[in-house]
């Protein structure tokens, strides 16, 4: 586990300052050029859920960068994914929430047949900063009636508390800075 942490951790560059003054933007894209470092990723969360929560019905994958590890992911489980995206991307019944991130102010949304009352979900992201994305789709989640097993990030940024506004969820992440 270590080697397969260090190998990943080699592949998250950081910006400065980007996408505006006093961020420090935590950039995943090496982890995609990297077919070994995508494949440790992914051994880690799978092996994770397996351990901790092997009646997951659905993963549920966060708009965009959750979109490139969620489906990988729920491949390897045999079970389905579920996009959370931006309003206004979606047809037909949707619901909808609003939310504040690290950087702004955005509007999440899910089709309304995607999850159903009582089914079990685990969601995925590339990064928790403040916790506001995945606080809202966890909203959205309750909105329907689904159960959270837990929250998966490759990145946790320790000091936005993301952690602790999604308490009494679990987060999993896999680097910390
Ligand atoms: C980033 C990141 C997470 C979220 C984390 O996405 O991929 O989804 O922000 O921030 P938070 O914990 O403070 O909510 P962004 O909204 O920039 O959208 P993108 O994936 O479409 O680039
Ligand atoms: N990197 C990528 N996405 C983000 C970040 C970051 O540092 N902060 C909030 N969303």
């Amino acid at each position: 586990e270590e080697s397969k942490l260090a190998l990943i951790t080699r592949f998250i560059r950081q910006f400065p300052d980007f996408p505006s003054k006093g961020i420090v933007f935590r950039d995943i894209c090496p982890i995609m050029k990297h077919p070994a470092a995508l494949t440790a990723v992914m051994d880690l969360f799978e092996k994770h859920v397996r351990e901790t929560q092997p009646l997951v019905d659905l993963i549920v994958g966060i708009d965009a960068r959750g979109f490139l590890f969620g489906p990988l992911l729920a491949q390897r489980l045999g079970v389905g994914f579920v996009m959370v995206r931006k309003k206004g991307k979606l047809p037909g019944p949707t619901v909808s929430v609003a939310y504040t991130l690290e950087y702004g102010t955005a509007e999440a949304e899910i089709q309304e047949d995607s999850v159903s009352p009582g089914q079990k979900v685990v969601l995925i992201d590339d990064l928790l900063a403040t916790g506001g994305t995945l606080f809202a789709a966890c909203e959205l989640m309750k909105k329907r009636g689904a159960e959270i097993l837990g929250c998966l990030v490759v990145v946790e940024l320790n000091d936005l508390s993301g952690r602790e506004k999604l308490k009494p969820h679990a987060v999993f992440s896999l680097i910390q800075y």
